[in-house]
């Protein structure tokens, strides 16, 4: 028997990687950013394992011009494969890059206009259930991810769950900010409100939203015909914010390390992080860091 109060389980996620990738150019130029690889996997396939261990089935890649590569790589290469089974080598590394057939949908956003546009965009795939969202960017470790996390506080509380972190109250503006309301446990709190980028001094706190999201459908009628906020953007934020008050919204504290990967020097360290983390690297990358830094 189902329990009829049971939050809907969420089956379908949202990535928006149609971002042209600007602050790694040239790097950036015929590859997209998304496929930048931090030591031998490119960041969406971070994000894509997030999603999967959250028993997420259904990935959604909102793309544009330019960004095939990134379905090319959860696509099966024949070529590859049956060279590295003549050479007698294992296909397992391959094994994080299929997906059941079916389960990948892309959608096109022609006009960058913005994070809550990109959304937007999958609103007919998406239909009429809650849905999770990454932001490839940020890299997520924990154990469990970060997803996870956040589905586990999900079938407790239901409605829409933001992750959370701290950070300086310098870095404020270059985020989305929430107001903190009643704390339900040491990693649960009330959502009061929301602000995209806000100045320094306007900031409700220095807790910002740190890529993953579980909404609900009606996100997408907020989205429908909303004006640009920050940036001159159309911003999913603005349409959380909008959201509060008719439906619970909450966020998660999570548990685990974050690597701001659209930043040059954050990308830098989850090289070195992930590496340090790895037993087949973490003694070589301990004596070349040493080495390097003349230690
Ligand atoms: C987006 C969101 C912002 C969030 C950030 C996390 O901003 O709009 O609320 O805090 O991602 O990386 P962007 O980085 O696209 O400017």
């Amino acid at each position: 028997m189902t329990d009829a109060t049971a939050p809907r389980p969420i089956r379908k996620a949202v990535f928006p990687v149609a971002g042209l990738g600007t602050r790694f150019l040239p790097a950036t130029k015929a590859i997209p950013k998304e496929m930048l690889p931090i030591i031998d996997r490119p960041l969406i396939q971070y994000a894509v394992d997030e999603a999967r261990e959250a028993g997420i089935e259904q990935l959604i890649f909102v793309t544009g011009r330019g960004k095939t590569s990134i379905v090319e790589h959860f696509d099966t290469a024949y070529e590859l494969e049956s060279t590295m089974n003549g050479r007698g080598k294992s296909l397992e590394v391959l094994e994080p890059t299929r997906i059941q057939p079916g389960n990948l949908v892309t959608v096109r956003q022609q006009v960058p206009m913005g994070l809550g546009h990109a959304i937007w965009c999958a609103r007919a795939i998406v239909g009429d259930e809650p849905f999770a969202i990454f932001l490839p960017d940020e890299l997520m470790i924990g154990e469990p991810g970060c997803m996870k996390q956040m589905v586990e506080a999900y079938n407790q509380v239901g409605g829409n769950l933001i992750s959370v972190l701290e950070v300086p109250e310098e870095e404020v503006s270059s985020y989305g900010v929430i107001a903190p309301g009643a704390k339900i446990s040491d990693t649960l709190t009330e959502v009061t409100g929301l602000v995209e980028k806000p100045k320094r001094e306007d900031a409700p706190s220095n807790l910002i939203i740190s890529g993953r999201y579980i909404l609900q459908p009606e996100v997408m009628r907020t989205l429908e015909g909303q004006g640009k906020g920050a940036g001159g953007e159309i911003q999913l934020t603005d349409a959380m914010a909008r959201m509060i008050g008719t439906q619970p919204f909450h966020a998660v504290t999570f548990a685990g390390r974050r690597y701001d990967c659209g930043s040059k020097l954050g990308f830098v360290e989850a090289t070195l992080a992930l590496a340090l983390e790895r037993p087949d690297m973490a003694d070589d990358t301990r004596e070349m860091a040493r080495r390097l830094l003349g230690l």
